[in-house]
């Protein structure tokens, strides 16, 4: 007898549970649980086709058929309601899409009427569901009737329902330009940022769990027509062999394009999970700030050279210090720059100049020249403006106050990034799921979130914690800048953007930054893996760090050879950035794999040069469903004219590879009943 069935994972075959005591949960895919429906579907099929109708059936024996067949059920029911909770733990993707999708692709995907379907299928399946639940209190008839209407011929029974279902997502059902849901949602999800990143799952994840769902809804529809025609046939209203046989290899064909389709749709779609910008961006919840590493900064000539000369003029001072306060002018009112001096500007002789709280991390709130120029956001002075004048030396020499750079480490200026390896727990099989940045100690790490690797790729959501932060002071006994951390300077400020992927059989273990010249330079670990029995393969020798291959292994050593060039060749420019947070427009991704970017003071003219720029975003990124990531990446997102936001992001794992249709066409229900149930 043909029958075949659908799609599974490789080797579905060898973990399905050969005898009792059988825990769905093993069952954690919907192409298995399909396998093993119909495999249940089948055998019962294989228990009525013995009898010839109900009247040569003596009395006991036809009850005994009908609990065997009900007995099944319940089986079935069991595994779809398992799978039910799990993939709809959280909204429906279908709704997801229906509230993310801009209007107008909306209704060419015809949503809504899917939606539509879905539902009737669903709410007959529940009523198919209470009805054997309380089989013993119900009529046969209220059965056969039920069983009838699921069979009928009329455009809303399940029959035709699941027709439509699959109409949707195969190519060229409905008119010839028509290339199908999957396909057409592909195509936008290549440029709906906001859809992968609202819902925290990566374009193909978005895709792959909307196929489960119908694939579901599907597998739903299929059980309830094979019972009704086997009640139909037990209460006698017909023999339906040819027309149960006929569903069956309806529903076989609609699978097998339904996995061709989804497969061709994935094909080449973003794996990228990340996090869009929070509806409103708060300090220490949803980012955090280097500080006060370059500042914008007003010293007198007079102080910024050894002789208290006013020889020069402000450019000169591209790199000094500050060497006293003459005469206890303005210096004498403001926090005096301990560290370098850097880029110093003219502006105009004299200003008036609005003192900033001290505890927001500024010097000021804005500057305003003589000339009318403002540097900063002219608003009122809570704390009193100062009116600071340059002045005459001798008639001929200019003592002018300059605009400069504050270079100043101590303190008041969070500038360290970890170096050391955060890794999940390898031995006991834990991979990275999720990955933010947290500010622990003034120093930034990158936290990962562990779950505990199963087959298939699953994760065990139960065990899902984000590791702690290995949460050190920098000021702790054998710690030491350059090895536990890296503390930024204006020499020292660059931080490597890459995405980084590991083969097939590799998951991501851990992560880490590490020093290449003056980078800072990510990197993530990779671990082998075996899909199908979901362990790690000796994870202790077999571990690997991988950085950007583009890295030019020679200047990492830059005892061998001489002066260190950056290896990451394209700066990410922040042009005139103004602070991050002042934008209304949504961030977007806007750097690529193999650039830089430079922490870097927001510009003079906007903000007076006081605010470090970009700032960490410390959103979690982790995916809806717990999934194991193949790589993982440092990106920069924001708009033009905006200092941004530095964020990790996630590569999820590729399933595209595991999803095959390997079924033989022709095969028995030997076959796959290898599966015992009872
Ligand atoms: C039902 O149909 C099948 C095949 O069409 C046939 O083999 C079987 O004998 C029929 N049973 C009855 C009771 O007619
Ligand atoms: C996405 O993940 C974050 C953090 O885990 C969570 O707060 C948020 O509710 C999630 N969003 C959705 C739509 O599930
Ligand atoms: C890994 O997990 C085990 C069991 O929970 C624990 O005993 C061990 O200390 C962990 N190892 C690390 C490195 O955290
Ligand atoms: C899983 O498979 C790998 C080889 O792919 C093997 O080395 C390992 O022992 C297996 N683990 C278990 C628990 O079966
Ligand atoms: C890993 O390597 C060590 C030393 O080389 C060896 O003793 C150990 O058996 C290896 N572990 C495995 C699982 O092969």
């Amino acid at each position: 007898m043909k029958f075949g069935v659908v799609v599974l994972f490789l080797g579905v075959l060898d973990v399905l549970p050969l005898a009792n005591g059988f825990d769905p949960r093993l069952l954690v895919t919907v192409p298995q649980v399909i396998l093993e429906v119909v495999s249940l579907t089948l055998k019962a099929r294989k228990i009525i086709g013995k009898y010839n109708g109900i009247d040569s059936i003596p009395h006991p024996l036809l009850d005994r058929a009908e609990r065997d067949i009900f007995k099944r059920l319940d089986l079935i029911n069991d595994r779809l309601d398992y799978l039910t909770t799990r993939t709809e733990a959280q909204e429906s993707v279908l709704n997801q899409l229906i509230r993310n999708l801009p209007g107008q692709l909306k209704l060419e995907l015809r949503l809504n009427d899917l939606n539509d379907y879905i539902t009737r299928i669903e709410v007959n399946f529940r009523r198919m569901q209470a009805y054997v639940a309380e089989r013993d209190q119900i009529e046969k008839s209220t059965l056969s009737d039920f069983a009838k209407n699921v069979v009928s011929h009329d455009s809303s029974s399940s029959v035709n329902l699941i027709e439509r279902i699959f109409a949707f997502i195969s190519p060229g059902s409905r008119g010839i330009t028509d290339t199908g849901l999957l396909h057409i949602l592909a195509e936008n999800l290549k440029e709906l940022d906001t859809l992968k990143c609202d819902t925290n799952q990566s374009a193909q994840q978005v895709l792959y769990n909307l196929y489960n769902s119908i694939a579901l809804t599907e597998l739903k529809g299929y059980t309830m027509i094979q019972f009704s025609y086997m009640l139909l046939k037990l209460y006698n209203e017909g023999n339906f062999t040819k027309e149960a046989q006929q569903q069956q290899e309806r529903f076989e064909s609609r699978s097998n394009a339904a996995i061709r389709a989804i497969k061709a749709a994935m094909e080449g779609l973003s794996r990228d999970l990340y996090r869009c910008d929070p509806r409103k961006h708060v300090k220490g919840k949803t980012y955090e700030e280097v500080t006060q590493l370059l500042q914008g900064y007003v010293q007198n000539e007079v102080d910024m050279n050894n002789e208290g000369t006013c020889r020069e003029n402000c450019a000169e001072y591209k790199y000094t210090k500050s060497y006293g306060c003459y005469k206890n002018l303005y210096c004498r009112q403001q926090r005096n720059c301990a560290g370098k001096i850097l880029n110093c500007k003219y502006y105009d002789s004299d200003m008036w100049i609005c003192p900033a709280s001290p505890l927001s991390g500024r010097r000021y709130e804005y500057i305003k020249y003589e000339s009318g120029e403002v540097l900063g956001r002219e608003t009122a002075c809570f704390r009193g403006q100062t009116k600071v004048d340059s002045w005459w030396r001798w008639l001929f020499w200019h003592c002018s106050y300059c605009m400069c750079l504050c270079d100043e480490a101590g303190p008041n200026s969070d500038r360290f990034f970890n170096l050391r390896p955060v890794e999940s727990n390898m031995t006991h099989n834990m991979v990275v799921t999720g990955l933010r940045f947290v500010k622990v100690n003034r120093v930034f790490h990158l936290q990962v979130q562990e779950g505990l690797l199963e087959p298939f790729g699953k994760i065990d959501e139960t065990t899902l914690r984000w590791v702690p932060v290995d949460g050190y002071k920098i000021t702790d006994r054998n710690v030491h800048n350059g090895q536990d951390y890296h503390q930024l300077s204006w020499e020292q400020r660059a931080l490597d953007l890459d995405d980084l992927q590991g083969d097939q059989g590799q998951l991501v273990t851990g992560v880490k930054f590490k020093k290449i010249g003056s980078h800072l330079n990510f990197e993530i670990r990779l671990t082998p893996f075996d899909f199908k029995n979901g362990t790690l393969v000796d994870p202790v020798n077999k571990s690997i760090w991988k950085d950007n291959p583009n890295t030019d292994s020679s200047l990492k050593n830059p005892r061998l050879h001489g002066p260190i060039k950056p290896v990451h060749l394209t700066r990410l420019n922040l042009y005139q950035p103004d602070i991050p947070t002042r934008t209304t427009s949504p961030s977007v991704p806007d750097s690529s794999t193999d650039q830089y970017v430079e922490f870097v003071n927001s510009d003079f003219k906007k903000d007076a040069a006081q605010t470090t720029v970009p700032f960490i975003d410390i959103q979690p990124v982790q995916s809806l469903i717990a999934a194991p990531l193949s790589g993982a990446g440092i990106f920069h997102k924001g708009q033009p004219h905006f200092g941004g936001f530095v964020a990790p992001k996630l590569i999820t794992y590729d399933f595209r590879e595991h999803l095959k249709a390997i079924f033989p066409e022709e095969g028995d229900v030997e076959g796959v009943g290898s599966v015992e149930m009872n």
